[in-house]
This record gives structure tokens, sequence and C-alpha cells, in this order.
């Protein structure tokens, strides 16, 4: 994106994570970059029923930044366990919470796992996904303004916190139809663990299957005109019509998003933030392309003109 000019206050993901001292920012997001590239491969040996440990081209780098990442992460908690802070670090919201029946606090081991998860599970997709929101936004200048209006009229100037964004209802429309035309995760696969029928399908045990939410978020028997952008169609009444797994952006069933919650709300925080303060408009010239790998990304970003309200 092209700022112009530029706001003082920034909103830096590790940050808020609560990473600090001698984390190398630039050096973990490379790692996890290559990291996530590695996705596409292990999700193409499970199409062809080859074993996961196979190596491919770059397995050997994905393997190290891997391990590096699990490191860091268990360097941040151990860092912040000793300072023993009270923050709204996440980290620290973490080290502090406890189960309310059991009374109990997470062992380093869960911990460290958690933050490992919403690091690789939870930050590309929102970003991806707010990505598309403010590009679709930029080219339809009509729903921006009612987005900016939404939230000037409820807000105000006020930070917006989770009580704010239960009311910012268009602006919560604008990223779930975002998510409908760019999914951030385009598929998701299963492998049966015994030999099965999938409507009138029989599968074999292990056999790969893939859900391809892209497809099915423009399916036309599905959508109407399924390549426009109209927040209105996740009105809640239009969204109380529509088959559960029509939309799938997080998933369905056991194994749903369990960062969904907290994804839409900081999505619908972020995004009218932003939208309240900047207006967003198209680059000439810009043509789109598509990079799909671990998220559906595009390739060189999103340049988008950036201006203050
Ligand atoms: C826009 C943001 C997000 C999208 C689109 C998204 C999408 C998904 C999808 C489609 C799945 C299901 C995968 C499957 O069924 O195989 C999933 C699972 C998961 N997500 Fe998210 N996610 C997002 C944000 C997050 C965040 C913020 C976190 C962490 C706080 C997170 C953590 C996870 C985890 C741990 C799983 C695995 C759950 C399980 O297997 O039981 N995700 N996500």
């Amino acid at each position: 994106m092209n700022h112009e000019p530029r706001h003082p206050a920034t909103i830096d993901f590790f940050n808020t994570i609560g990473a600090q001292g001698t984390f190398d920012r630039e050096r973990f997001l490379t790692a996890l970059t290559r990291a996530l590239s590695g996705v596409s491969w292990q999700r193409l040996l499970a199409l062809l029923s080859l074993p996961n440990w196979l190596p491919f081209p770059g397995s050997s780098q994905i393997n190290r930044d891997m391990r590096y990442l699990y490191d860091e992460t268990a360097r941040i908690v151990a860092a912040r366990r000793a300072t023993r802070a009270h923050t709204l670090a996440i980290v620290d919201l973490m080290l502090n919470a406890t189960d309310p029946e059991s009374g109990r606090a997470m062992a380093d081991s869960e911990l460290i796992g958690n933050l490992y998860g919403l690091m690789v599970a939870g930050h590309e997709t929102s970003a991806v996904a707010l990505g598309w929101s403010l590009w679709l936004l930029a080219k339809d200048q009509a729903s921006q303004e009612r987005l900016r209006a939404e939230v000037q009229e409820i807000a105000g100037a006020d930070d917006i916190g989770p009580e704010t964004v239960e009311r910012l209802q268009f602006t919560k429309q604008v990223v779930q139809e975002a998510m409908r035309l760019f999914p951030p995760a385009a598929a998701i696969g299963r492998q049966p663990r015994e030999d099965t029928t999938l409507g009138a399908h029989k599968v074999l045990k292990k056999e790969p299957i893939f859900v391809a939410i892209w497809a099915l978020h423009r399916h036309e028997r599905l959508w109407e005109s399924p390549n426009a952008f109209d927040p209105d169609r996740f009105a809640p009444e239009k969204v109380k019509a529509r088959h559960r797994c029509a939309y799938l952006p997080f998933g369905a069933g056991p194994r749903i998003c369990i960062g969904m919650s907290f994804a839409m709300l900081e999505m619908t925080a972020i995004l009218a933030t932003l939208v309240r303060d900047f207006r967003f408009t198209t680059v000439d010239g810009h043509r789109l392309e598509l990079a799909p790998d671990f998220t559906t990304r595009p390739r060189g970003g999103l340049p988008l003109w950036v201006t203050p309200v």
C-alpha cells in the first residue's frame, strides 16, 4: 500500500503478542512466510497419497524454519514469564489466565503451542482477509462510505472495542463478503480413517478429500451474481435463509477454526478503525493476479492509495 501521508500510530502484530527485546521481527516473518509456503507441497503429497515425510523443494530449509519459529515462540514465553507482567499483550493474558473450573494455569508447553498456533494459523489468514476487504472497498466507494458512516455513527471518535464491534453490522458484513469472494483458506482437506461413502461416492480409507471453498463460495446455484461484491448478502435474515455449508471461510464441524470469533472481532475492529480515518482508492493500471499458497494471496500485494478522510 502507498501511504500518503503516514499515520503516526502503527499496529504491530508482534508487539500485540508481547514479543520484545532481541526478537528479530524480520527474520521471524521470513521464516514464517517460507514455512507456510510448504503447506502447498504437503497438500500435494496428500493428494497423491504420498507419505508426508517425503522431501520437496526447499523442505530442509522449511524444517529448519519451523524449528526456529517454535524455539523463538518458546523464548517469547520464557521472557514474558520472567517479567511477571500483567499487560494486555496476548502472551501475558495467556500466562495469567486460569481455567474458571479448575483454577489451573497453562503449562509452558501449552502456552507455546497456543501462541505458535496463533501466529501460524491466525496471522496471515486475517491479514489477507483484511487486505481483500480494503481492496474491495476501494473498488466500491459507496460501500466504503456506508461503512465509514456506520462507524462514525456508532463509535464516533472513540476506540473500537468488543462492545462496539458487536454493533458494527455492516462492517462485519464487508469482512464476511470479502472472505466469500477471497476465502483466506481456499480449500480444506480430510482423509477418512475408514472406507466410507459421501453421497453417491465411495471414498477409500486415507483417500484425500478436498472441500473447494473457493468454488463453493462462487457457485451459481448458491449465490446470485456470485462474482459481484455485495455485503448485503450477509444481512442477518439472508444468512438465516442460506444453507449453513454454503459459506465455509472458517470450516465447519468439530475442526472448525478455533480462532473464528477472535478473527472476526479483530478484523472488524481494524477495518472500522482504518476506514473511519482513511479513504482507500485503487491505483490506476494495477492488474490483479492471484498467487494462492497457504492463503489466497495476491501476487505483489494489493496497492491502494491511502488518504486521510
Ligand atoms: C480470517 C481469519 C481466519 C481464517 C479464514 C481461518 C480459517 C480456518 C479454517 C478454514 C480452518 C479449518 C481447517 C480444517 O477444517 O481443516 C481453521 C482451523 C484452525 N484455525 Fe483458523 N482461521 C482464521 C484465523 C485464526 C486465528 C486468529 C487463529 C488463532 C487464534 C486460528 C487458529 C486455528 C486453529 C488452531 C485451527 C485448527 C482447529 C482444529 O483442527 O481443531 N485461526 N481456520
